[in-house]
């Protein structure tokens, strides 16, 4: 019989509990094995060992469910770690000490469900000797080696859902409102939500914008009597050189919380300035990867799960599972590592949006 354990690392997501759940019934259920769950993403194998038991009943109705059950964290990464040495923090590469405690725990692989963080990570546990095996997570649906993440989905449902509710209250009041989404240094819940929500200006972190016509765009909206806008800002996105709206550092601005005006903000104040209109600014922020997972996140979660599994049953290691088209394929973990999936700033999709009368900024 195999031990198997199992790690959620890096932001929460929804879909995760799915991932887990299809592990699990797989695992145990299909092959007879026994699984660890390893709490707190690679922090439960760094500073102590944290882990539980994941048997049948552990996993009994989280299907639905947001977040992850085994916890995580997006501090502790093992290749960049603060260590204490004569009073002084050094940052030192400690995955040699994650595998001495993976050892102990005496599983014979590893699932690291995470984003492009955990699967670096997970990568250099691989080299080390370590079976691995990665699962591609994230809301900002930034991973090349996928054609999608679980999670995204679900985040640019919530989105559309707000840029709904938005639409009554803005119009009544003939506002401009300025949503500001999630998506790190990637546009697509922004442009994809913007899309499905019907905004009137998307910006996103691949297309720098002009605010001067940004206005313009507003204003021309409201000439034609249109008396209220949507506009959504990806919180990655920037002015282009020049204008006065910049971003700043990428810790200033990610998450839409915890630091001061972010880029919603400041592109409010802007069009404050140039337009005789009432603005206010909306921060989605962390509700986009809370709460229930859509039934396309249940679904590739689960089918990501058993791949996964699928995977360590053929001594296949090294390896990431991911969506191509239709099918639960796998890729190297090296592979996968280091290169985003950005928006094209001139693809169909964008293209798209501009032909809807969208304006992008440029
Ligand atoms: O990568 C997912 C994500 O939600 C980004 O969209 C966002 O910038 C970031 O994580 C926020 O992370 P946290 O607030 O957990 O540090």
């Amino acid at each position: 019989m195999k031990t198997i354990a199992v790690l959620t690392g890096g932001g929460d997501c929804p879909g995760l509990n799915a991932v887990i759940r299809g592990v699990v019934r797989s695992a145990v259920g299909t092959h007879g094995w026994r699984v660890i769950g390893i709490e707190d993403g690679f922090d439960g194998l760094l500073s102590g060992i944290k882990t539980r038991e994941l048997d049948l009943k552990a996993v009994r109705g989280i299907l639905q469910l947001g977040g992850t059950i085994l916890g995580t964290s997006n501090h502790g990464n093992p290749l960049h770690y603060p260590v204490m040495e004569d009073g002084e923090v050094h940052w030192m590469d400690v995955s040699s000490q994650v595998v001495e405690h993976f050892n102990s725990i005496g599983a014979d692989a590893l699932i690291a469900v995470g984003g492009d963080g955990t699967l670096k990570i997970a990568q250099r546990l691989y080299e080390l000797g370590m079976n691995v095996v990665g699962i591609p997570k994230t809301i900002d649906n930034d991973l090349k080696a996928t054609d999608v993440t679980f999670g995204y989905n679900t985040a640019v449902g919530v989105v559309t859902e707000a840029l709904d509710r938005l639409h009554t209250t803005a119009e009544s009041h003939h506002r401009v409102m300025v949503v500001e989404v999630m998506g790190r240094d990637a546009g697509w819940i922004a442009l994809e939500s913007g899309i499905s929500g019907g905004a009137d200006v998307i910006l996103l972190p691949e297309i720098p914008f002009s605010i001067e016509k940004v206005c313009a765009a507003i204003r021309r909206r409201r000439e034609r009597g249109g008396r209220f806008s949507i506009v959504v800002v990806a919180e990655g996105a920037s002015a282009l050189d020049g204008e006065q709206v910049v971003q700043e550092s990428a810790n200033n601005r990610r998450g839409g919380v915890d630091r001061l005006g972010g880029i919603g903000e400041q592109v409010a104040g802007q069009i404050t300035q140039c337009l005789d209109m009432e603005v206010r600014t909306v921060v989605l922020g962390h509700l986009q990867r809370g709460g229930t997972p859509s039934p396309f996140d249940r679904i590739l979660g689960t089918r990501f799960g058993v791949k996964a599994v699928d995977l360590i049953a053929d001594g296949d290691f090294g390896k990431m599972v991911a969506l191509r088209g239709r099918s639960v394929v796998s890729t190297t973990l090296a592979e996968a590592v280091g290169s985003l999936n950005l928006v094209p700033a001139h693809g169909e999709m964008v293209q798209a949006a501009e032909k809807l009368g969208i304006m992008l900024g440029r």
